[in-house]
């Protein structure tokens, strides 16, 4: 069995399993997380796998403190006088990612926001410390269900499928995280939670709209984290144009394209999902290439959220 009491050895062995990319659940203040490396791609292509996801939505990273967000993402005003009421606590925050963060693009879905949460429950915040990497932790259960608030429930959902999980009790909170975009000109908020959005417009001084309502229409932090290449892109195809840029997927790559990328030489689908958005960016260059040629990817496993987010990349 794979649940562990919380002590300074287990704290010390989630922290080592974290910066070797496996996964970790553990306790926050709201729902139990199921935590790995948001800088490391192939791991957080492994929360997808786990969850069962079948598109990508972007991740919640969870960091120490504010000195450590504002190494990934644009701080503000408005950040800051909710950081000095609400963090740590059962707050996330959507900002825009500073170019050189080291987040994996697959966390932020591939756009260019990342939410941030800095959690007040002392293991949380003792497994940041310890593995001392940003952790991209969505809620502990199998997509499309409830999540968990004990580890016995993390274990109803997940089984063995993770090497590690932390039973800290009860969660205190016991629901999910408020979540907040502050990356457009409007504050959003994207899914109502513990602090409410009364508190919200009290402490920014600002109307707090809900997604999809009057001016957030315009600013729709949703839809900026769904990136779209500005190129063209045809899929499943099989005899690329000369001009062409292709993302290829497998070991068997057609000739003739101007450029290409293996999202993965072997066939691995985990490992295509790690690549699959930096790749797409790195070939959207219509000063190199007429468009971008995908061939075709399985439509099983994680595959099912790889193609989900070309079709939509190519609509
Ligand atoms: O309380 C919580 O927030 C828990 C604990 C483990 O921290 N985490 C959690 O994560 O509920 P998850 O992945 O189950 O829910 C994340 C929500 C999703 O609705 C997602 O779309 C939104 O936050 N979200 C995260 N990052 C985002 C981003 N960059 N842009 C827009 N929405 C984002
Ligand atoms: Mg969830």
């Amino acid at each position: 069995m794979n649940i562990q009491p919380v002590n300074p050895d287990t704290i010390e062995q989630a922290a080592e399993l974290i910066r070797s990319g496996k996964l970790v659940a553990f306790p926050t203040e709201t729902v139990y997380g199921l935590g790995a490396d948001a800088t490391n791609d192939m791991a957080v292509a492994e929360i997808y796998t786990v969850k069962t996801r079948p598109a990508f939505n972007p991740l919640i990273v969870h960091v120490a403190d504010i000195t450590t967000a504002k190494y990934h993402v644009q701080w503000s005003d408005t950040a800051e006088k909710l950081a000095s009421v609400f963090l740590p606590g059962p707050l996330t925050l959507v900002m825009s990612r500073l170019p050189d963060s080291e987040i994996s693009l697959l966390a932020s879905a591939g756009g260019d926001t990342v939410g941030i949460r800095i959690p007040a429950n002392k293991i949380a915040r003792d497994i940041l410390q310890a593995a001392g990497v940003p952790v991209a932790a969505p809620s502990a259960n199998r997509s499309g269900r409830v999540s968990p608030t004990t580890a016995m429930h993390v274990y109803e959902e997940l089984g063995d499928d993770i090497p590690l999980i932390l039973d800290g009790g009860a969660c205190e909170v016991g629901i999910e995280s408020t979540v907040v975009d502050l990356s457009g000109d409007e504050v959003v908020l994207l899914r109502p939670g513990f602090v409410t959005r009364e508190q919200l417009e009290y402490v920014t001084g600002k109307k707090v709209f809900l997604a999809g309502e009057g001016e957030a229409l315009k600013s729709p932090g949703m839809l900026a984290s769904h990136y779209a290449p500005s190129l063209k892109v045809r899929l499943n195809v099989e005899q690329p144009h000369a001009d062409e840029a292709l993302l290829a997927f497998g070991p068997n790559v057609p000739e003739g394209a101007k450029f290409i990328i293996n999202l993965s030489e072997k066939g691995d689908l985990k490992e295509a999902a790690a690549h699959l958005f930096a790749s797409l960016r790195a070939l959207d260059r219509p000063d190199k290439y007429s468009s971008i040629a995908v061939m075709k990817i399985p439509d099983t496993g994680i595959g099912m959220a790889i193609n989900d987010r070309l079709k939509r990349a190519a609509a």
